[in-house]
């Protein structure tokens, strides 16, 4: 995986006349067609610290976020389109016990874990979402399956597995979700529930994180798409913010594409990602001014979190109000990053 981009690093300043290497270079460079592409993922935020985590541990981190980038990435630079992209890299932060999606989700109140997740369509403005899932592997998948066969945006609980098995998914038993970590936070909400003193041992980790990716891709449409646990001790049928669309999940060709992640329920109040292409279509303030306003709006309210945003472009900002954001991108001019810290 660390081949992947130290070739990337290697050719990334190289003008490169035949790029069959998996490399960016190849992608933006042609001025007369200018097919660019990009794509940013973020795997959640809150108090992340330099210092706090392991070497080993930020090191499967970064590990996760390159893989899920590179997913993405090999199916944008293989002309396929935004939406299998961001779908591609959301699925491997679900398979990533790391991250609170799918296999590493947060326990709710009951023990249990349930899922949410979103897609949407920046061309067609097509939405999918799903949530309360308690048996679905990949609920972004499903989320897709919901936008493209049926006639709905949002299934929920028994009704949205029931239409996954009718559409070939196979469902897992709750144990598939269950990580030590993620049930001794559980614990340690449920300790400070009773004891105050307890609750300064909680960190924005223990409650909450989110996995996602935005993208752009070679025909110029847009797509994001969203999944999480949502928050550990949430009463059970919850729903967060990630599978509300322009909350949490938003696409418009003609504005941009947004991932959020921080507490739902202030994300949900901001109408975060609706509010974002809002402020450019309407008022034509650019992608970072627009995502750091509605940022400031949810931190406002009380809310912690950030979330990524890419525009018609492929300009990519990915603010936050936390010590930190997993995040990674590969931009429109081929160059890539993973980050962590502010
Ligand atoms: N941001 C994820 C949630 O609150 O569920």
């Amino acid at each position: 995986m660390k081949t992947f981009f130290l070739i990337c690093v290697a050719l990334v300043s190289t003008p490169l006349a035949d790029a069959q290497e998996i490399s960016p270079a190849d992608h933006p460079v042609d001025s007369m067609t200018k097919v660019k592409f990009a794509l940013a993922i973020h795997g959640g935020a809150g108090t992340i610290e330099r210092g706090k985590i392991t070497a080993q541990r930020e090191q499967e981190y970064r590990a996760g976020l390159e893989s899920s980038l590179k997913a993405g990435y090999e199916i944008l630079k293989n002309g396929g389109s935004s939406l299998d992209a961001t779908e591609a890299a959301v699925r491997v932060l679900e398979d990533d016990p790391h991250f609170n999606a799918g296999k590493g989700a947060v326990f709710t109140s009951a023990g249990t874990n349930e899922l949410d997740a979103a897609v949407m369509d920046g061309k067609t403005l097509r939405a999918g979402a799903v949530a309360v899932l308690q048996h679905i592997r990949n609920p972004v998948s499903l989320a897709r399956m919901v936008m493209e066969d049926s006639p709905h945006v949002m299934l929920s609980g028994e009704g949205a597995e029931k239409f996954a098995v009718e559409h070939g998914v196979k469902l897992v038993d709750q144990k598939y979700f269950f990580t030590q970590e993620r049930w001794d936070a559980l614990q340690r909400m449920k300790a400070a529930e009773k004891n105050r003193h307890a609750a300064s041992t909680i960190t924005d980790q223990d409650r909450h994180g989110t996995v996602g990716a935005v993208a752009l891709d070679q025909q110029g449409n847009l797509a994001a798409a969203t999944s999480t646990g949502g928050t550990t001790n949430k009463l059970p049928g919850r729903v967060g913010d990630s599978p509300i669309i322009g909350s949490g999940t938003y696409a418009n060709n003609a504005t941009c594409a947004v991932s959020a992640t921080g507490d739902g329920e202030y994300f949900i109040r901001a109408t975060v990602g609706h509010d974002i292409s809002a402020l450019m279509e309407y008022r034509g303030m650019k992608l970072a001014e627009a995502a750091q306003t509605v940022l400031d709006k949810v931190a406002k309210l009380g809310g912690a979190g950030g979330l990524i945003a890419i525009d018609q472009n492929g300009q990519i900002t990915l603010p936050f109000n936390t010590a930190g954001m997993y995040r990674g991108q590969i931009d429109a001019d081929g160059k890539f990053a993973i980050e962590i810290y502010k």
